[in-house]
């Protein structure tokens, strides 16, 4: 794992940015992997912002998200499909066709077996990850087995308590999701994860010093070959 530590924010999503545009430039052609959550938001951003320079180009690039609530109505903005689209999609000049995100909304087999496919027939190229506060990466809660593919989870109660602050009250946070299995994300040439705040410092130790335990999932992340890990000092504060 490389893994680098930066006193500030903007320092970090600067220098995560900076690989987007390099990698974008190398080859316009990508296969994105692209994770939701806040921590993903800055770089997004900043990437709107690299377009809008003409530095980059969306225009051939297809991208995959990580997962998906099940149960939200289609018009709820904390669906990752209309997130995805808020915070990136709707400002770059990507070609929206092109872009994937899990289905919450039909049959859950039907979901499952589209995914797998698209996932095996569209190899990732960089595979964007933020952490659960519990180790999730994507929603593969702790347990899920590393062999997993695109899957139907059950959120753990930590995860829905995380993010019912984006959400009016913890019962409107869903209880279930469709997520990327772990073995998929693996698949990524390249993997980049992202991780802010204290409230991550736990599980970013383990991910990186702590044995590979599917009770951690992020952990996994070790075994990768090509892993680049950008931390603020908050998140960094146990290593
Ligand atoms: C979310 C997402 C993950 C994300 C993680 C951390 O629920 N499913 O992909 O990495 O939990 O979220 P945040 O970035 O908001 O802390």
């Amino acid at each position: 794992m490389n893994i680098q530590v930066f006193q500030s924010k903007e320092a970090l999503y600067d220098a995560v940015a900076k690989v987007y545009i390099d990698r974008l430039n190398q080859n316009p052609n990508l296969t994105l992997g692209l994770a939701t959550g806040t921590t993903p938001i800055p770089l997004y951003k900043k990437l709107i912002k690299a377009y809008q320079e003409k530095l980059i180009s969306f225009k051939g690039v297809k991208t995959f998200n990580l997962d998906e609530y099940i149960g939200l109505d289609e018009s709820h903005p904390e669906t990752y499909f209309n997130f995805m689209r808020r915070e990136l999609f709707n400002h770059v000049d990507i070609d929206l066709n092109q872009t994937h995100i899990p289905n919450g909304r039909i049959d859950f087999n039907e979901a499952m077996k589209d995914y797998q496919l698209l996932l095996q027939e569209n190899p990732i190229d960089i595979q964007l990850l933020g952490i659960g506060s519990n180790g999730h990466i994507g929603f593969n809660e702790p347990n899920t087995p590393f062999d997993s593919k695109t899957h139907i989870i059950e959120l753990a109660l930590k995860t829905r308590i995380d993010n019912s602050r984006l959400f009016n009250s913890l019962d409107e946070v869903p209880t279930h999701a469709i997520t990327m299995g772990i073995s998929e994300i693996l698949e990524a040439k390249e993997i980049i994860v992202i991780a802010t705040g204290k409230n991550k410092s736990d599980a970013v130790y383990e991910m990186i010093k702590g044995p590979v335990t599917e009770s951690l999932p992020a952990s996994i992340l070790q075994r990768h070959k090509n892993v680049m890990v950008f931390l603020d000092t908050d998140a960094a504060h146990k290593l």
